[in-house]
């Protein structure tokens, strides 16, 4: 078998970016022994960023973006995985320094594919994808830090976007006081909707001066955003209170004091999915199918697009414009 099918690919030639669709055979994808047709895969801000000339997470040109992918098993020589099996693809080298999901079929190592849990569909799956993936590890995260709803206040900022609106209805649903920060006023029904018990602007946790201890407000925070708010942040956590850093897209540097921590035992906690192991990662996705799955997770889905609609939403996420998750649907 060796049917043409379609790609998204970006490439760099004598420093002349291009990207575009392509036909591509089966024998241009990079070996695994699991080839998949996909069905789903969806848009992450490192989708954006591979997009991009300078985006710094593509190394190897030609290559075909998309962190994420579900769909089924066409063949596998491992013995795990058998033709129609229903799977989801995130994380290690996927989309990234290996040909990724924007692609009608995907072929990868089985130690990279998970079963797709039965309580979930293909597209349910990629309404999740890395970001939600990201937004349940934080969760179990907070939760080994032995913080409960009966803890105290949750805060997650960028709470419009991937990780942070799956962080706000996944910590509802489980039960907790969940404020959501945001930079959309128009989006603050929307994150109510999801479970919100209060909206906070994106200004009010990223004051331009504060002092490095402040009120106590939160005791748990999941923070997609980094730079001036995760430093503001850590200044207003309550004793013994913890941060889930997950993302930069305010910025990578963190200009902080040791008082939080020396004074209110706050803990820093650093959130990685994409090196994330097989023991905690499959585990994970049979409670994002049952007791962490939000009542509506197609709810999340701002929109969903094919492969030919991919540059201009790079362009909306690269600029923090996107709602929710952006589910791509590349073959029936
Ligand atoms: N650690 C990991 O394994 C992991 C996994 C996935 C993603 N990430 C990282 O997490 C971050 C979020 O990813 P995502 O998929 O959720 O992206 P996303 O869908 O684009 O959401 C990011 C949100 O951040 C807010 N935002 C954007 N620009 C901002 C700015 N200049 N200042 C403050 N807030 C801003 C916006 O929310 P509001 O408008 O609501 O404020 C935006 O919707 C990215 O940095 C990504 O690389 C890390």
């Amino acid at each position: 078998m060796n049917t043409p099918f379609k790609a998204f690919i970006v490439n760099k030639e004598n420093d002349q970016f291009t990207s575009g669709l392509q036909t591509l055979a089966l024998s241009d994808l990079p070996q695994g022994e699991v080839l998949i047709k996909v069905h789903y895969s969806s848009v992450n801000y490192k989708d954006g960023l591979a997009s991009i000339p300078h985006g710094q997470i593509v190394r190897t040109y030609p290559h075909v973006p998309g962190i994420d992918a579900s769909g089924l098993v066409e063949e596998s020589s491992d013995d795990r995985f058998k033709k129609g099996d229903r799977v989801i693809v995130t994380s290690y080298g996927f989309g990234v320094s290996h040909f990724g999901g924007f692609s009608e079929y995907a072929r990868v190592p089985a130690k990279w594919v998970v079963h797709c849990p039965d309580s979930l569909t293909l597209r349910e799956a990629m309404a999740y994808g890395t970001a939600g993936f990201t937004a349940a590890l934080s969760v179990l995260k907070l939760q080994h830090q032995g913080i409960t709803p009966e803890s105290g206040d949750i805060v997650v900022t960028g709470a419009s976007g991937g990780v942070g609106s799956v962080a706000v209805a996944m910590l509802a649903k489980q039960g907790y006081n969940v404020f959501a920060s945001t930079g959309k006023s128009q989006e603050h029904d929307y994150l109510k909707q999801l479970g919100a018990v209060e909206v906070l602007s994106r200004e009010e946790l990223s004051p331009p001066q504060f002092t490095p201890l402040g009120k106590g407000r939160f005791i748990g925070a999941i923070d997609p955003v980094g730079g001036n708010t995760l430093a503001y942040l850590l200044s207003v956590m309550k004793y013994g209170g913890t941060v889930a850093c997950t993302g930069l897209t305010a910025g990578s540097h963190l200009n902080t004091t040791v008082y939080p921590f020396i004074l209110r035992g706050v803990s820093l906690i650093g959130v990685d999915s994409v090196e994330c192991p097989m023991s905690i990662r499959e585990p994970l996705w049979q409670r994002m199918a049952s007791d962490m799955k939000p009542d509506n997770l197609e709810g999340f889905i701002g929109e969903e697009i094919t492969l030919e609609d991919l540059p201009a939403v790079f362009t909306r996420i690269l600029n923090g414009e996107t709602k929710g998750r952006v589910v791509v649907k590349v073959s029936d």
